[in-house]
């Protein structure tokens, strides 16, 4: 039998988690509070925060901030960080989730829309590492939790700049880990397969039959076993076997395939007089 999951460290005691008011977010905000841990949840919908932490704070008796903040803007990082300084709280574990998806070929993507991905997948995980884990140094402990993701481990048509920004992010998640270890702070990067939430237009993506078929996994097995590694102090972790077949499977397929894939693909737009 697996052992339960339990807090690692009695002295760290808050934790903040961006994306916090559905899907992989939500859900690890809910483990957090089930362990006992005082909460700050960020996010982008005043409504849905709110409803979120009233839930998770009556549902686990924890004291639970909420911070409405559009993260994919470029002065977010160092405003949730002041705003955070500002309410006298520290933070010991850092979970940078919120997200987005959209799907296409890069040069039909809108500008507003690439930026806010660079933004928020790029620039404000990184500057909240910067700003929360310099304070983490200091103190000598602490964990930061990555949310990247198993499209990290190839470049796939249609996905190119999530893609990207999800590899940006593993990469970014080693190096600090290596940096942050001899403080005795723990990174951890946290790169799901496919799992069902929000992040999917259903009009595109059958999340409901994919969960049914068990090719999606549900935010919240994914949350927890993201969690597990986390505290044991793991430098990556891809939840579910069926997601880490996956990852070594896209890892192995020949390029040719891949172009072949998006020749065929009937997603994606095809070129003026092909086949
Ligand atoms: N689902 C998957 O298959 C999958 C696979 C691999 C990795 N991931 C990653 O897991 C993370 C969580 O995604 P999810 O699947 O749980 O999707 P989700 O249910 O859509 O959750 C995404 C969260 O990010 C928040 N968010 C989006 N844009 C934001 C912004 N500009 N400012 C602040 N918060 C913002 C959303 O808040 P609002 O709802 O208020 O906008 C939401 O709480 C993402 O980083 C995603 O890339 C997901």
């Amino acid at each position: 039998m697996r052992k339960q999951l339990r807090r690692a460290d009695e002295r760290l005691r808050v934790a903040l988690v961006t994306g916090a008011c559905s899907g992989i977010g939500r859900a690890l905000a809910t483990r957090l509070g089930s362990l006992g841990y005082e909460l700050i949840l960020v996010s982008n919908r005043a409504a849905e925060l709110a409803a979120t932490a009233q839930e998770i704070g009556a549902a686990h008796a924890v004291v639970v901030h909420t911070i409405v903040s559009d993260l994919a803007r470029p002065e977010a990082a160092e405003e949730l960080y002041q705003v955070v300084r500002d309410k006298g709280l520290q933070i010991d574990i850092l979970v940078s989730n919120a997200g987005f998806f959209f799907f296409g070929e890069a040069v039909d993507a809108s500008p507003e829309r690439a930026k806010a991905m660079l933004q928020l997948h790029v620039v404000t995980p990184s500057l909240l590492c910067t700003c929360f884990g310099r304070d983490m140094r200091e103190r000598g402990r602490g964990h930061i939790l990555i949310v990247s993701s198993i499209s990290a481990w190839r470049d796939f048509p249609g996905i190119s700049y999530y893609g990207a920004s999800k590899k940006y992010l593993r990469g970014f998640a080693r190096a600090l880990r290596s940096e942050m270890a001899v403080y005795g702070v723990k990174v951890t990067c946290l790169a799901p397969g496919p799992t069902a939430t929000n992040l999917y237009d259903t009009d595109v993506v059958p999340v409901k039959r994919a969960q049914r078929l068990g090719i999606m996994m549900d935010a919240g097995t994914v949350a927890e076993s993201g969690l597990r590694a986390m505290f044991a102090g793991r430098a990556e972790h891809i939840p579910g076997l069926l997601a880490r077949i996956m990852t070594l499977f896209s890892v192995l397929v020949p390029q040719w395939a891949i172009d072949l894939l998006r020749r065929r693909a009937p997603w994606l737009p095809k070129r003026k007089g092909a086949p």
